[in-house]
Protein backbone atom coordinates (compact mmCIF):
# COMPACT_ATOMS: atom_id res chain seq x y z
CA UNK A 1 0.00 0.00 0.00
CA UNK A 2 2.99 2.57 0.66
CA UNK A 3 3.98 2.92 -2.66
CA UNK A 4 0.75 3.97 -4.39
CA UNK A 5 0.77 6.01 -7.47
CA UNK A 6 -0.78 9.23 -8.60
CA UNK A 7 -3.32 7.25 -10.46
CA UNK A 8 -4.07 4.76 -7.84
CA UNK A 9 -4.22 7.25 -5.09
CA UNK A 10 -7.02 9.32 -7.30
CA UNK A 11 -9.36 6.40 -7.67
CA UNK A 12 -8.97 5.84 -4.37
CA UNK A 13 -9.92 9.76 -3.80
CA UNK A 14 -12.69 9.35 -5.35
CA UNK A 15 -14.26 6.08 -3.88
CA UNK A 16 -17.86 5.17 -2.84
CA UNK A 17 -19.69 2.69 -1.60
CA UNK A 18 -18.51 -0.18 -0.98
CA UNK A 19 -14.98 0.52 -2.16
CA UNK A 20 -14.89 3.52 -0.03
CA UNK A 21 -16.24 1.47 2.95
CA UNK A 22 -13.16 -0.88 2.51
CA UNK A 23 -10.31 1.92 2.26
CA UNK A 24 -11.77 3.79 5.58
CA UNK A 25 -11.45 -0.18 7.57
CA UNK A 26 -8.41 -0.76 6.07
CA UNK A 27 -6.78 2.65 6.72
CA UNK A 28 -8.35 1.89 10.37
CA UNK A 29 -6.55 -1.66 10.69
CA UNK A 30 -3.36 -0.03 9.51
CA UNK A 31 -3.55 2.73 11.87
CA UNK A 32 -3.86 0.17 14.99
CA UNK A 33 -1.22 -1.67 13.84
CA UNK A 34 1.32 0.69 13.35
CA UNK A 35 0.47 3.15 16.32
CA UNK A 36 -2.39 1.36 18.31
CA UNK A 37 -5.44 2.14 19.32
CA UNK A 38 -4.60 5.39 21.19
CA UNK A 39 -6.10 9.23 20.64
CA UNK A 40 -3.68 11.62 21.79
CA UNK A 41 -4.42 15.11 23.23
CA UNK A 42 -2.82 18.37 22.25
CA UNK A 43 -4.76 21.26 24.17
CA UNK A 44 -4.61 24.15 21.92
CA UNK A 45 -4.19 27.59 22.60
CA UNK A 46 -5.43 30.22 19.86
CA UNK A 47 -3.28 32.92 22.09
CA UNK A 48 -3.50 35.54 19.84
CA UNK A 49 -5.20 36.57 16.57
CA UNK A 50 -3.26 39.10 15.38
CA UNK A 51 -1.72 38.47 11.56
CA UNK A 52 0.46 39.82 8.89
CA UNK A 53 -0.93 37.88 6.17
CA UNK A 54 -3.97 38.36 4.71
CA UNK A 55 -4.82 34.46 2.70
CA UNK A 56 -7.66 34.74 1.17
CA UNK A 57 -9.58 31.82 3.00
CA UNK A 58 -8.78 32.83 6.79
CA UNK A 59 -11.47 35.06 8.92
CA UNK A 60 -8.79 36.64 10.67
CA UNK A 61 -6.82 37.74 7.93
CA UNK A 62 -5.38 41.36 8.44
CA UNK A 63 -7.97 42.68 5.99
CA UNK A 64 -11.10 41.43 7.53
CA UNK A 65 -12.00 44.82 10.11
CA UNK A 66 -14.52 43.04 11.85
CA UNK A 67 -12.46 40.69 13.86
CA UNK A 68 -11.79 42.29 16.87
CA UNK A 69 -7.85 41.49 17.48
CA UNK A 70 -6.89 40.47 21.03
CA UNK A 71 -3.31 39.08 22.77
CA UNK A 72 -4.53 36.51 25.39
CA UNK A 73 -2.00 37.76 28.34
CA UNK A 74 0.66 35.95 29.46
CA UNK A 75 -0.92 34.53 32.63
CA UNK A 76 -4.32 33.05 31.29
CA UNK A 77 -2.23 31.15 28.85
CA UNK A 78 -0.02 29.84 31.37
CA UNK A 79 -3.50 28.99 33.30
CA UNK A 80 -4.36 27.18 30.37
CA UNK A 81 -1.04 24.94 29.85
CA UNK A 82 -1.76 24.14 33.43
CA UNK A 83 -5.17 22.90 32.93
CA UNK A 84 -3.64 20.54 30.17
CA UNK A 85 -0.59 19.80 32.53
CA UNK A 86 -3.19 18.55 35.60
CA UNK A 87 -5.62 16.86 33.30
CA UNK A 88 -2.52 14.68 31.79
CA UNK A 89 -2.88 15.92 28.09
CA UNK A 90 0.79 15.73 28.40
CA UNK A 91 1.11 18.22 25.59
CA UNK A 92 -0.19 21.93 24.20
CA UNK A 93 -0.44 23.59 20.96
CA UNK A 94 0.38 27.05 20.67
CA UNK A 95 -1.30 28.79 17.85
CA UNK A 96 -1.74 32.42 16.60
CA UNK A 97 -1.54 34.61 13.68
CA UNK A 98 1.63 35.23 12.19
CA UNK A 99 3.80 38.09 13.34
CA UNK A 100 7.59 38.33 13.12
CA UNK A 101 8.34 41.28 15.07
CA UNK A 102 11.73 40.94 17.55
CA UNK A 103 8.84 41.81 20.30
CA UNK A 104 6.64 38.44 19.06
CA UNK A 105 9.22 35.99 18.74
CA UNK A 106 10.97 37.55 22.60
CA UNK A 107 7.23 36.48 23.81
CA UNK A 108 6.99 33.06 22.46
CA UNK A 109 10.64 32.49 23.91
CA UNK A 110 9.27 33.49 27.09
CA UNK A 111 6.21 31.93 27.11
CA UNK A 112 8.27 28.55 25.91
CA UNK A 113 10.12 29.05 29.13
CA UNK A 114 7.72 29.69 31.38
CA UNK A 115 5.59 26.29 30.22
CA UNK A 116 8.70 23.95 30.53
CA UNK A 117 8.85 25.94 34.33
CA UNK A 118 4.90 25.41 35.55
CA UNK A 119 5.13 21.55 34.31
CA UNK A 120 8.67 20.46 35.49
CA UNK A 121 9.50 20.09 32.15
CA UNK A 122 6.95 17.52 31.48
CA UNK A 123 4.92 19.33 28.91
CA UNK A 124 5.14 18.72 25.05
CA UNK A 125 5.01 22.19 23.71
CA UNK A 126 4.00 22.31 19.86
CA UNK A 127 4.28 25.63 18.12
CA UNK A 128 1.65 27.05 15.04
CA UNK A 129 3.26 30.47 14.49
CA UNK A 130 3.64 30.77 10.98
CA UNK A 131 6.54 31.39 8.67
CA UNK A 132 9.64 32.49 10.78
CA UNK A 133 13.50 32.70 9.94
CA UNK A 134 15.64 29.50 10.44
CA UNK A 135 16.86 31.44 13.46
CA UNK A 136 13.91 32.15 14.89
CA UNK A 137 12.76 28.28 14.85
CA UNK A 138 16.24 27.27 16.76
CA UNK A 139 15.65 29.83 18.95
CA UNK A 140 11.87 28.58 20.11
CA UNK A 141 13.37 24.70 19.47
CA UNK A 142 16.33 25.79 22.12
CA UNK A 143 13.68 27.06 24.18
CA UNK A 144 11.04 23.90 24.44
CA UNK A 145 9.67 23.33 21.34
CA UNK A 146 9.56 20.28 19.70
CA UNK A 147 6.58 19.96 17.54
CA UNK A 148 5.50 22.52 14.90
CA UNK A 149 2.82 22.82 12.45
CA UNK A 150 2.95 24.40 9.35
CA UNK A 151 0.44 23.95 6.75
CA UNK A 152 1.38 24.28 2.93
CA UNK A 153 -2.20 24.43 1.98
CA UNK A 154 -1.50 23.16 -0.96
CA UNK A 155 1.34 21.92 -2.58
CA UNK A 156 0.17 22.97 -6.09
CA UNK A 157 1.94 26.86 -6.73
CA UNK A 158 -1.18 27.88 -9.21
CA UNK A 159 -3.39 26.80 -6.60
CA UNK A 160 -1.70 28.25 -3.75
CA UNK A 161 -1.76 31.61 -5.42
CA UNK A 162 -5.12 31.66 -6.04
CA UNK A 163 -6.03 31.38 -2.64
CA UNK A 164 -2.82 33.76 -1.66
CA UNK A 165 -2.44 37.32 -3.23
CA UNK A 166 0.78 36.71 -5.15
CA UNK A 167 3.47 39.08 -3.34
CA UNK A 168 6.52 38.40 -0.87
CA UNK A 169 4.86 38.29 1.81
CA UNK A 170 2.47 35.27 0.61
CA UNK A 171 5.64 33.40 -1.10
CA UNK A 172 4.70 30.22 -1.83
CA UNK A 173 8.71 29.58 -2.30
CA UNK A 174 9.22 30.57 1.33
CA UNK A 175 6.73 28.29 2.46
CA UNK A 176 8.54 25.36 1.09
CA UNK A 177 11.94 27.09 2.97
CA UNK A 178 10.41 27.23 5.95
CA UNK A 179 8.86 23.87 5.73
CA UNK A 180 12.80 22.76 4.98
CA UNK A 181 14.32 24.87 7.74
CA UNK A 182 11.78 23.14 10.74
CA UNK A 183 13.22 19.91 9.50
CA UNK A 184 16.71 20.69 9.50
CA UNK A 185 16.26 22.37 12.82
CA UNK A 186 15.22 19.43 14.45
CA UNK A 187 11.54 19.67 15.13
CA UNK A 188 8.94 16.75 14.51
CA UNK A 189 7.31 18.88 11.45
CA UNK A 190 3.44 18.83 10.83
CA UNK A 191 2.00 20.08 7.50
CA UNK A 192 -1.57 19.77 5.46
CA UNK A 193 -3.81 21.08 3.23
CA UNK A 194 -7.66 22.23 3.32
CA UNK A 195 -10.01 20.00 0.86
CA UNK A 196 -12.46 21.15 -1.80
CA UNK A 197 -11.31 24.50 -2.30
CA UNK A 198 -12.59 26.28 -4.70
CA UNK A 199 -10.59 25.33 -8.18
CA UNK A 200 -8.91 22.36 -6.34
CA UNK A 201 -8.83 19.16 -8.21
CA UNK A 202 -8.46 15.41 -7.50
CA UNK A 203 -5.20 15.91 -9.23
CA UNK A 204 -3.60 18.18 -6.53
CA UNK A 205 -4.87 16.16 -3.85
CA UNK A 206 -3.24 13.35 -4.74
CA UNK A 207 -0.23 15.40 -5.47
CA UNK A 208 -0.66 17.07 -2.17
CA UNK A 209 -0.01 13.01 -0.37
CA UNK A 210 2.80 12.62 -2.34
CA UNK A 211 4.06 15.98 -1.52
CA UNK A 212 3.94 14.43 2.15
CA UNK A 213 5.47 11.70 1.24
CA UNK A 214 8.26 13.51 -0.64
CA UNK A 215 8.81 15.80 2.59
CA UNK A 216 8.48 12.99 4.90
CA UNK A 217 6.98 15.24 7.75
CA UNK A 218 5.89 13.46 10.95
CA UNK A 219 2.41 14.92 11.37
CA UNK A 220 -0.46 16.48 9.26
CA UNK A 221 -3.79 17.96 9.89
CA UNK A 222 -5.91 18.73 7.04
CA UNK A 223 -9.84 19.37 6.93
CA UNK A 224 -12.86 20.58 4.77
CA UNK A 225 -12.35 24.24 3.16
CA UNK A 226 -15.52 26.02 4.99
CA UNK A 227 -16.14 29.45 3.11
CA UNK A 228 -15.69 32.39 5.49
CA UNK A 229 -18.49 35.59 4.40
CA UNK A 230 -15.85 38.04 5.37
CA UNK A 231 -13.03 36.54 3.01
CA UNK A 232 -12.30 37.41 -0.50
CA UNK A 233 -12.46 33.50 -1.17
CA UNK A 234 -16.01 33.51 -0.60
CA UNK A 235 -17.10 35.07 -4.22
CA UNK A 236 -16.55 31.63 -5.47
CA UNK A 237 -18.40 29.48 -3.21
CA UNK A 238 -21.04 28.63 -6.53
CA UNK A 239 -17.48 26.59 -7.73
CA UNK A 240 -17.59 24.56 -4.01
CA UNK A 241 -18.74 20.98 -3.71
CA UNK A 242 -21.51 20.47 -1.02
CA UNK A 243 -20.69 20.44 2.47
CA UNK A 244 -20.80 17.11 2.99
CA UNK A 245 -18.97 15.83 -0.36
CA UNK A 246 -15.92 18.15 1.52
CA UNK A 247 -16.61 16.30 4.36
CA UNK A 248 -16.47 12.89 2.64
CA UNK A 249 -13.52 13.41 0.68
CA UNK A 250 -11.64 14.79 3.85
CA UNK A 251 -11.80 11.21 5.14
CA UNK A 252 -10.90 9.82 2.20
CA UNK A 253 -7.65 12.15 2.37
CA UNK A 254 -7.25 10.75 5.80
CA UNK A 255 -7.40 7.17 4.91
CA UNK A 256 -5.19 7.26 1.52
CA UNK A 257 -2.00 9.26 3.87
CA UNK A 258 -2.30 6.57 6.89
CA UNK A 259 -2.28 3.73 3.89
CA UNK A 260 0.76 6.18 2.05
CA UNK A 261 2.67 6.85 5.41
CA UNK A 262 1.42 4.21 8.42
CA UNK A 263 3.40 5.58 11.29
CA UNK A 264 2.94 9.51 11.16
CA UNK A 265 0.52 11.52 13.42
CA UNK A 266 -2.69 13.01 11.92
CA UNK A 267 -5.26 14.92 13.22
CA UNK A 268 -8.56 15.06 13.61
CA UNK A 269 -9.05 18.29 12.53
CA UNK A 270 -11.48 20.72 14.23
CA UNK A 271 -13.44 21.74 10.90
CA UNK A 272 -14.49 18.46 9.95
CA UNK A 273 -17.26 19.15 13.22
CA UNK A 274 -17.97 22.39 11.94
CA UNK A 275 -19.65 19.70 9.01
CA UNK A 276 -20.74 17.19 11.19
CA UNK A 277 -21.10 17.59 14.73
CA UNK A 278 -19.05 14.01 15.12
CA UNK A 279 -16.89 14.67 12.32
CA UNK A 280 -14.00 14.56 14.73
CA UNK A 281 -14.91 10.94 16.08
CA UNK A 282 -15.26 9.78 12.20
CA UNK A 283 -11.81 10.90 11.74
CA UNK A 284 -10.24 9.29 14.33
CA UNK A 285 -12.41 5.85 13.08
CA UNK A 286 -10.57 5.63 9.87
CA UNK A 287 -6.94 6.55 10.53
CA UNK A 288 -6.32 10.17 12.33
CA UNK A 289 -5.05 9.27 16.18
CA UNK A 290 -4.79 13.06 17.75
CA UNK A 291 -7.43 15.64 18.14
CA UNK A 292 -6.72 18.81 19.55
CA UNK A 293 -9.31 19.75 22.39
CA UNK A 294 -9.75 23.82 22.90
CA UNK A 295 -8.17 25.33 25.95
CA UNK A 296 -8.35 29.14 24.51
CA UNK A 297 -9.84 31.58 27.49
CA UNK A 298 -14.01 31.13 26.09
CA UNK A 299 -13.86 34.87 25.80
CA UNK A 300 -11.53 35.06 23.08
CA UNK A 301 -12.85 31.99 21.12
CA UNK A 302 -15.56 34.13 19.20
CA UNK A 303 -12.48 36.53 17.32
CA UNK A 304 -10.67 33.25 16.37
CA UNK A 305 -12.78 31.73 13.55
CA UNK A 306 -11.00 30.66 11.02
CA UNK A 307 -13.91 29.98 9.03
CA UNK A 308 -17.70 29.63 9.83
CA UNK A 309 -19.97 27.43 12.52
CA UNK A 310 -16.36 26.50 14.21
CA UNK A 311 -17.07 24.50 17.25
CA UNK A 312 -17.19 24.66 20.87
CA UNK A 313 -17.23 28.54 20.77
CA UNK A 314 -19.21 28.64 24.18
CA UNK A 315 -17.93 25.75 26.03
CA UNK A 316 -14.70 25.64 28.46
CA UNK A 317 -11.81 23.88 28.78
CA UNK A 318 -13.29 21.51 31.49
CA UNK A 319 -16.37 20.75 29.46
CA UNK A 320 -14.38 20.03 26.06
CA UNK A 321 -12.42 17.57 28.05
CA UNK A 322 -15.18 15.89 29.35
CA UNK A 323 -16.84 15.95 26.05
CA UNK A 324 -14.30 14.83 24.20
CA UNK A 325 -13.64 12.22 26.62
CA UNK A 326 -17.18 10.82 26.10
CA UNK A 327 -17.11 10.33 22.61
CA UNK A 328 -13.58 9.03 22.30
CA UNK A 329 -14.71 6.13 24.51
CA UNK A 330 -17.79 6.17 22.64
CA UNK A 331 -15.69 5.56 19.00
CA UNK A 332 -13.98 2.55 20.74
CA UNK A 333 -10.59 4.35 21.24
CA UNK A 334 -8.47 4.88 24.46
CA UNK A 335 -7.33 8.39 25.26
CA UNK A 336 -3.05 8.12 26.01
CA UNK A 337 -3.30 10.41 28.97
CA UNK A 338 0.06 11.51 30.35
CA UNK A 339 1.95 10.15 26.85
CA UNK A 340 3.30 12.68 24.69
CA UNK A 341 2.39 10.58 21.85
CA UNK A 342 5.03 11.42 19.48
CA UNK A 343 5.22 10.67 15.65
CA UNK A 344 6.71 7.19 15.71
CA UNK A 345 7.72 7.86 12.02
CA UNK A 346 9.91 10.73 13.49
CA UNK A 347 12.09 8.18 15.92
CA UNK A 348 12.42 5.90 13.14
CA UNK A 349 13.66 8.52 10.44
CA UNK A 350 16.15 10.35 13.24
CA UNK A 351 16.63 7.08 14.76
CA UNK A 352 15.87 9.03 18.04
CA UNK A 353 14.43 7.16 21.05
CA UNK A 354 11.25 8.28 22.10
CA UNK A 355 11.37 9.84 25.27
CA UNK A 356 8.57 8.64 27.27
CA UNK A 357 7.51 11.83 28.81
CA UNK A 358 8.88 15.07 28.99
N1 LIG B 1 -11.61 26.70 6.18
C1 LIG B 1 -10.92 25.67 6.66
N2 LIG B 1 -9.72 25.76 7.23
C2 LIG B 1 -9.19 27.00 7.33
N3 LIG B 1 -8.02 27.42 7.84
C3 LIG B 1 -7.96 28.76 7.71
N4 LIG B 1 -9.08 29.21 7.12
C4 LIG B 1 -9.86 28.14 6.87
C5 LIG B 1 -11.12 27.95 6.25
N5 LIG B 1 -11.81 28.99 5.77
C6 LIG B 1 -6.99 26.51 8.32
C7 LIG B 1 -5.69 26.72 7.53
C8 LIG B 1 -4.68 27.06 8.59
C9 LIG B 1 -5.29 26.47 9.83
C10 LIG B 1 -4.81 27.06 11.11
O1 LIG B 1 -6.67 26.73 9.66
O2 LIG B 1 -5.34 25.51 6.87
O3 LIG B 1 -3.39 26.53 8.34
FE1 LIG C 1 -15.72 21.15 22.94
FE2 LIG C 1 -17.25 18.90 22.77
S1 LIG C 1 -15.20 19.19 22.29
S2 LIG C 1 -17.73 20.81 23.65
Amino acid sequence: MIGLDKQEIIQLLKATGEERTALLTRAQEVKVKETGNKVYFRGLVEFSNICAKDCLYCGIRKGNEKVIRYDVSDDEILESCRFAWENNFASVVLQSGELSSPTFIKRVDDLLKKIKQISNGELGITLSCGEQSQETYRRWFESGAHRYLLRIESSNRELYYKIHPENEIHSFEKRIEALRSLKNTGYQVGTGVMIGLPFQTYEHLADDLLFFKKLDIDMCGMGPYIEHEDTPLYQHRHLLKTKQERFDLALNMIAVLRLLMPDINIAAATALQAIDPAGREKALAIGANVIMPNLTPTAYREEYQLYEDKPCLDEDAELCRNCLEARIHMAGSEIGYGEWGDSKHFYIRSKKQPETKG
